[in-house]
């Protein structure tokens, strides 16, 4: 089966968060059963080409799009990279959706409607480069029209055209553009309403992916059926909902081959399950590279993320103080919220032998903390699917979580032999009481062991979610003569 994996990030080229790396890991997984997937994403900036380029084909100007270029890249162990190289909408600073003050680009809606719309393309008979996707699998708002423009191709010219699969990664983003752009976008004007792309005056990327595509998937069952509830639908549940037999949930994997304490080349020193003790020196290397006081005894909570309301930072902010009276130390790694920046700052300022913050994105330093603090923080509001508390669990550092989403789907509590703690909530109460109870847990070194072993034991391997996305695929586009390598 063709499968064109269609997404604005993969890492290690471009990402801002775990898309990036879903984008890295899962086409391979899907290519090891056997498909022929190749990857589309634009290329930004300064971008690296990651691998060899071997073709390239024109595309001219259509509309409000420049002519652009499809460039067709080898990679060495992973599928194909079509990068669409259009440097009046992709070559700046910043990050893929924003300038480098952190504000959305004022044409994101045609930066990442050229995008859908060369991803429709190619799951056409017009496609220009020689081979054609079966399914055109699109991730959250920047790929959101292109299961409208597939479904506009199906509908003019009766040709054959792929099936479209889109996975909801996040809903709080739903790229937002004016209703006056459809024109531009090239959105037919039965499209343009409350049953198309309309939403609250607006038009909605997102939405015209939830109303257009063959199949709906999100990255864990829990977040599946959490979003079609009023509370947590970001206003798109009433869609949700009228979508529920379209829609599934299938927990992400997690790259075995990144993230592994085994064989980790960002790391100190490299462990395992049974050479657990080697841990304790990541811990040690990474208080002296934070300036903390290098004191084994205490319990070192780590946190690795974008510092937002969603991932609950102000709760780890708020439990800061607590966190050191309970004699435990805290090391932070993101950007974010300036409000919440500065809160953690403040806290590092108050105990500046305890507490270490470090703003900014740093790959290397991620996985110094997944492997050197003895404990992850994860208190997020909402989490789709959440990666980190998976790395976590695998690196033998439990993580604390609240029961929501993803992180709900992956952490089972130490109370019931899991290998991390749940928070009983999203509120400081249950933050505070979460730290305290595995600050206790952490006092019995046996009893942290057998907690570290539970979470080290797990199977977060890609393998079984890429199976789950072929049977997918498989549903919408029976034709295909796809057979599933069991
Ligand atoms: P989300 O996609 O919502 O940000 P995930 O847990 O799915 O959350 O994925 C986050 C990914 O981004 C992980 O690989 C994490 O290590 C990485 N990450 C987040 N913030 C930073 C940062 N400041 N520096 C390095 N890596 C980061
Ligand atoms: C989103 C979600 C996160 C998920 C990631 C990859 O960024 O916030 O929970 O793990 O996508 O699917």
């Amino acid at each position: 089966m063709n499968i064109l994996f269609v997404t604005p990030e993969c890492a290690p080229l471009a990402k801002t968060g775990g898309l990036g790396d879903v984008s890295a890991a899962l086409p391979p997984a899907l290519a090891r059963l056997g498909q022929d997937v190749r990857v589309l994403m634009p290329a930004y900036g300064d971008m690296k080409l990651g691998g060899a380029l071997v073709a390239s084909w024109s595309l001219p100007a259509d509309g409000a799009w420049p002519a652009a270029q499809l460039l067709h890249v080898e990679r060495v162990d992973a599928p194909s990279l079509l990068l669409l190289a259009c440097p009046a909408l992709y070559a700046r600073g910043g990050t893929p959706y924003t300038d480098a003050g952190g504000r959305d680009f004022g044409d994101n809606a045609l930066r990442f409607g050229l995008l859908a719309r060369v991803a429709a393309l190619l799951g056409t008979a017009a496609s220009p480069i020689g081979w054609r996707a079966d399914v055109v699998h699109a991730n959250d708002w920047p790929c959101g029209l292109a299961p409208l423009y597939l479904r506009q191709a199906r509908a003019t010219d009766g040709a054959p055209v792929a099936a479209s699969v889109l996975t909801v990664h996040n809903l709080a983003f739903q790229g937002l553009f004016p209703l006056t752009a459809c024109e531009a976008l090239g959105i037919a004007p039965a499209h343009r309403r409350i049953d198309g792309v309309e939403f609250w005056g607006q038009g909605s990327m997102l939405k015209a992916g939830l109303q257009f595509a063959d199949a709906i998937t999100t990255v864990s069952p829990r977040y599946a059926s959490e979003i079609q509830t009023e509370a947590e639908g970001f206003g798109l549940d009433g869609v949700l909902r009228a979508q529920a037999a379209r829609l599934q949930g299938i927990l992400n994997g997690i790259d075995t081959t990144v993230w592994n304490p085994a064989t980790d080349p960002l790391i100190t020193e490299r462990y395992g399950i049974g050479r657990l003790e080697a841990k304790a020196i990541n811990k040690t290397a990474l208080q002296a590279a934070c300036g903390l006081e290098p004191r084994r005894e205490r319990l070192l909570l780590g946190h690795v993320g974008r510092l937002t309301g969603q991932k609950g930072v102000d709760l780890i902010a708020g439990g800061a103080d607590a966190i050191v009276r309970g004699g435990a130390q805290l090391v932070v790694l993101g950007s974010g919220e300036p409000a919440l920046q500065a809160a953690l700052s403040q806290a590092a300022a108050r105990h500046p032998a305890h507490i270490s913050v470090h703003l900014g994105f740093d790959e290397t330093l991620a996985h110094q903390i997944v492997a050197g603090a003895d404990a992850f923080l994860m208190p997020s509001r909402f989490e789709p699917c959440g990666l980190t508390q998976m790395y976590s669990q695998v690196y033998g550092t439990p993580p604390i979580v609240t029961p929501v989403g993803g992180l709900a789907d992956s952490v089972n509590d130490a109370a019931a032999g899991g290998g991390g703690f749940l928070m009983a909530a999203a509120t400081q109460a249950a933050f505070d009481e979460a730290v305290a109870r595995a600050t206790a847990a952490w006092a019995q070194a046996r009893r942290w062991r057998g907690i570290q072993r539970a979470g080290m034991a797990r199977d977060f391997a890609w393998d079984a979610p890429a199976r789950a996305y072929l049977e997918v695929y498989g549903r919408v586009a029976p034709d295909t003569g796809m057979r599933l390598a069991r």
